[in-house]
Formats: structure tokens, C-alpha cells, sequence
């Protein structure tokens, strides 16, 4: 497998990163995560518009952002993948600083990498739906930034997998949030609802999607909470991301939404967005 590592295509062994990278000491860096269909990388735009965002909050300095699409395809060619879609996973740390201390000095070489996969089928979540676990949102108050920092995530999703679930959604007191790697919304009454975007939640590149695709087919979508203590009078939900695109939520914790499969206007929205990445330009 090769990969682009600092400015140069090498092979995944020949990758090696310094123990004083502060991405290893303090996660002190941002990802970026996209992908294709049919060869061309959907909203590279709105992903390398978010990753200037996370790198300019964090004042990491990189001046080339660009180079990620052209890098992304070239590494799509060089392993073979196409006509496969892929994945692309792009990670900047703030680089290399010894001796270890909490400040960073100004002008560290950064430490880029960025590798494809070949993306796995995922219609049988698609058609099926999947169930999510309710977990306390125990991160960061700054969910804005794409941050490499991901324990809560991680052990959220971890523990969700270990109940034969797919994603654990976060909730802030009665306010959920989104979830550890997703988006999340709800419909009642044939209106979309999910969280506003703050400080709380990753402004989701398929979520701008989403609300896009509602607008334009006449769909009610309101940007407000949904509450864990009115989460029983909603009709639908779903999780949206890059990998998951819209998946149908089918159980929350114990209760099995509706009749236990995916809802209708969930239905209606992935038809829409299937039309959306086969015309997409
Ligand atoms: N996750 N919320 C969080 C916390 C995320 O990590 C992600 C993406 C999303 C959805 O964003 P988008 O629609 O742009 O993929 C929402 C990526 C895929 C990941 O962690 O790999």
C-alpha cells in the first residue's frame, strides 16, 4: 500500500513518525475524512473548506491545502483501487517539537499524511437500518474542529459495538448532540429535525447535504435539538456521514422505533440522495 507522506508517495513501512510528533503526545492535530463515487471525490470543496477551518482554529499553518485532491487521486491510481470508490483519510499534526512541552514553538514541520481505502459494501445497513445506543457526550466543548483528539468517540462506538450496535449518539443533558462518527435527525410529523450547528457538533459535510436536498424537494427541516425526553414522540430517525450516508436508525437502546424498520421520508431521502451522488459533478 502506499500512501503520501510528507510530501512524498512512499510505502506504508516506509511511513515512520517521530515519538515527539505532538500528534502522538498531545493530539495535536485535525483529519479531514471524504470520499468518491465514480472516480471523483464528492464535496472535496466543503471537505477542504472544513479542514482549512480546523487547521486555522488550532493555528496550524499549512499552506497548500489543495494538493489533498489531486494527491487523493493519484494515490486512488497508484494502488489500483479504481474503478472501486474509496475513502480518503487526510491527518496534519501540528509536526515534530523536542523536548516535550504543553506550548508549541511557532513554526514546527508539520506532519501530513493521507491514504485511500477501498470502501466497504455498506447497502445492508442502507436497506436494513441499524441500532444506536444514548450516551452522555462527554467531549470537548470545541466538536466544531475535526480534532484527532477522539477518546470519548472511541470508547463510545466501542462500547455500542459491544451491544451489536453501529453508532452510540451523543446527548449533552437532554440535548443530543450527534453522533460518534455521524450526524443525527429525526422526523415527526413529516418535518426533518437535527441539531443546530455550535460548538457541539461537526458542521457534517453529508448533513449540509441533507438539509440541501430538503429544501429543494419542499421538505420541512428545522436545525433544533432533539430531546432524549421526547424521543419517543418522534416517527424516523437517521444517521448521516460520509461512509454511513443515510442510514435508517431501526432501535434506540431497548426501544425498536415504529414497526422496526426504516421510515418512510428516511426512504424518500435516500432516494433523493442516491439521485444527488449519481449526478453529481
Ligand atoms: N466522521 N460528526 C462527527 C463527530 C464526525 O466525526 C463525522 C464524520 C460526522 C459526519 O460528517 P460528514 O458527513 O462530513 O462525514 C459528524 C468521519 C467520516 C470519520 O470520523 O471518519
Amino acid at each position: 500500500m502506499i500512501v503520501y507522506f510528507n510530501g512524498k508517495y512512499v510505502s506504508l513501512e516506509e511511513a515512520k513518525i517521530s515519538p515527539y510528533d505532538r500528534g502522538f503526545h498531545y493530539a495535536d492535530g485535525v483529519y479531514e475524512a471524504l470520499r468518491s463515487y465514480n472516480g471523483k471525490l464528492f464535496r472535496v470543496d466543503s471537505h477542504m473548506r472544513r479542514l482549512k477551518y480546523s487547521l486555522t482554529e488550532l493555528n496550524i499553518k499549512l499552506d497548500d491545502i489543495n494538493q489533498f485532491e489531486s494527491v487523493s487521486l493519484q494515490l486512488a491510481e497508484i494502488n489500483k483501487i479504481l474503478p472501486h470508490d474509496f475513502s480518503v483519510y487526510i491527518q496534519v499534526t501540528r509536526g515534530v517539537q523536542f523536548p516535550r512541552k504543553h506550548n508549541y514553538e511557532n513554526n514546527p514541520t508539520h506532519t501530513v499524511f493521507v491514504s485511500v481505502s477501498k470502501l466497504k459494501d455498506n447497502s445492508e445497513h442502507l436497506e436494513k437500518g441499524v441500532k444506536i445506543i444514548l450516551e452522555e457526550d462527554i467531549r470537548w466543548t470545541r466538536c466544531d474542529i475535526k480534532s484527532i483528539s477522539l477518546l470519548p468517540s472511541v470508547m463510545a462506538k466501542t462500547k455500542a459495538v459491544n451491544l451489536d450496535a453501529y453508532e452510540a449518539v451523543f446527548h449533552r443533558d437532554d440535548l443530543i448532540t450527534e453522533g460518534s462518527h455521524t450526524n443525527f435527525f429525526a422526523v415527526k410529523k413529516g418535518v426533518v429535525y437535527t441539531a443546530p450547528l455550535s460548538n457541539f457538533i461537526l458542521e457534517g459535510i453529508t448533513r449540509e447535504v441533507i438539509i440541501e436536498l430538503c429544501i429543494k424537494n419542499k421538505i420541512r427541516i428545522e436545525e433544533e435539538y432533539i430531546k432524549v425526553s421526547d424521543i419517543k414522540n418522534y416517527d424516523e430517525f437517521f444517521i448521516t456521514g460520509t461512509t454511513t450516508e443515510i442510514t435508517p436508525v431501526i432501535q434506540i437502546d431497548d426501544w425498536v422505533v415504529g414497526n422496526g424498520s426504516p421510515g418512510k421520508l428516511t426512504r424518500v431521502l435516500q432516494k433523493y440522495f442516491q439521485e444527488h451522488i449519481t449526478s453529481f459533478n
